[in-house]
């Protein structure tokens, strides 16, 4: 068995969830390549040697350039803020680490070309974290749209919603809302959430031509987590909205908020095609659901897939059919399809490329509820 060491930086919601797949992979998805918790690296001292004592990191430190320096490490995993992508993952291909970074890419797209010239020049493997594709559901609708099960595709529609920032006395910036704070994050829900979604409807639905969007920011002055007597203008998109031609001729309609009451990570899509419709909702994550014309007319009508056979993406490597997975288990299996793609020989997406797209979209985007114009989207 070969030794992968994985040299992880950030130690907060998404270092939790890629030390655990990294934990877990090879029990469920096994392999020739073992990932070894090697180094974690954060930025307190103490938060990082506690965070590698439970987690089951071999060493820790606070400094990712010494992390990066290191010839034992194989794979940089980079949890860590927006801002601090691109620099992290151009130095780690620099110094000829594969890469996998967080979404979305970069801040812009820019920074996002710049990073996958340096994947180009290196040619090492990179991925890019958009978990979503790898829920067994989502992974199926891939499968009945590549099989032709839809036909040709009208109408893609997706929504994103939050509630979280409806308090107006929540602070911007610090070590935990850095989402609020446009310096660290880029922006607001069109790079958090709607990345996301943009990404699943290039993988679903293929390239996208031009987009129209509105973006709102709904609490316009904020505290600064860090000095809380300084009230500082708020330069995120709380809420964007924007409609989307794609390459093959369907229309694309996609909202996100932060500001929907009850709403708590309500992803969605639905895709309607000439022969069938899908939708799927990341808050039922088991489940899809898949509407087929041809059906009999006396039966047909939506019909709810519980995606948990064992015939279903992913699924005959966990329990028995009934038995629901969930969130962190996407995580589990971009680590299992990074790990194929090395045995394999072969790229594996999303990729650094596959953020670009993206990047580009959320670009467009922006620039569109700057400009109330068209733009194009690639
Ligand atoms: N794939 C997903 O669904 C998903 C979900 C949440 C967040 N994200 C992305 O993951 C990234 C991290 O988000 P999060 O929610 O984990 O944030 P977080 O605030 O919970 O954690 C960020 C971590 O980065 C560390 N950090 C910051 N600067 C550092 C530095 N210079 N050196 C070492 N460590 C540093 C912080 O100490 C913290 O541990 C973001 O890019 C975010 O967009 C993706």
């Amino acid at each position: 068995m070969k030794q992968l060491n994985i040299g992880l930086i950030g130690t907060g919601f998404m270092g939790r969830t890629h030390a655990n797949a990294y934990r877990q992979v090879n029990t469920f998805f096994p392999h020739a390549i073992e990932p070894v918790c090697k180094v974690v690296c954060g930025r307190s001292v103490t938060t990082t040697r506690d965070f590698g004592a439970r987690w089951g990191w071999q060493e820790t430190t606070t400094d990712w350039r010494s992390l990066i320096a290191r010839p034992d490490i194989d794979v940089v995993d980079i949890c860590t803020p927006n801002d601090s992508h691109a620099e992290i993952a151009i130095a780690a291909l620099e110094a000829g680490k594969m890469v996998m970074c967080e979404k979305p890419l970069a801040m812009n797209g820019g920074e996002a070309q710049r990073m996958v010239d340096a994947a180009a020049r290196s040619g090492r493997p990179t991925m890019v974290s958009f978990n979503y594709r790898r829920v067994p559901a989502v992974a199926l609708a891939k499968q009945l749209v590549d099989e032709g099960r839809l036909g040709r595709i009208f109408h893609y529609r997706a929504r994103y919603l939050q509630d979280w920032t409806i308090n107006p006395n929540l602070p911007q910036g610090g070590n935990t809302l850095w989402r609020l704070d446009a310096d660290t994050a880029g922006s607001g829900v069109t790079g958090d959430l709607l990345a996301h979604a943009i990404d699943l409807a290039l993988w679903l639905a293929g390239p996208m031509r031009e987009v129209t969007a509105m973006t709102e920011t709904f609490i316009r002055e904020r505290h600064l987590q860090d000095d809380p007597a300084t009230l500082k203008p708020v330069r995120i998109d709380d809420a964007c909205a924007f409609l989307a031609r794609f390459a093959n001729g369907a229309l694309g309609t996609f909202e996100s908020t932060r500001y929907a009451c009850g709403r708590k990570n309500h992803n969605t899509f639905e895709i309607n095609g000439e022969k069938a419709s899908i939708a799927f909702d990341l808050e039922d994550a088991h489940q899809l659901q898949f509407y087929q014309h041809s059906d009999d007319s006396l039966v047909r009508g939506f019909r709810t897939i519980g995606v948990w056979d064992g015939d279903h993406p992913y699924m005959k490597n966990w329990w028995v059919p009934g038995c629901a997975i969930g969130y962190e288990h996407t995580f589990i299996h971009q680590v299992a399809d990074f790990l194929d793609g090395l045995e394999a020989g072969e790229k594996r997406v999303p990729d650094f490329a596959d953020g670009l797209a993206t990047q580009l979209v959320c670009d467009a985007v922006l620039e569109s509820a700057r400009t109330r114009m068209w733009q194009q989207a690639t």
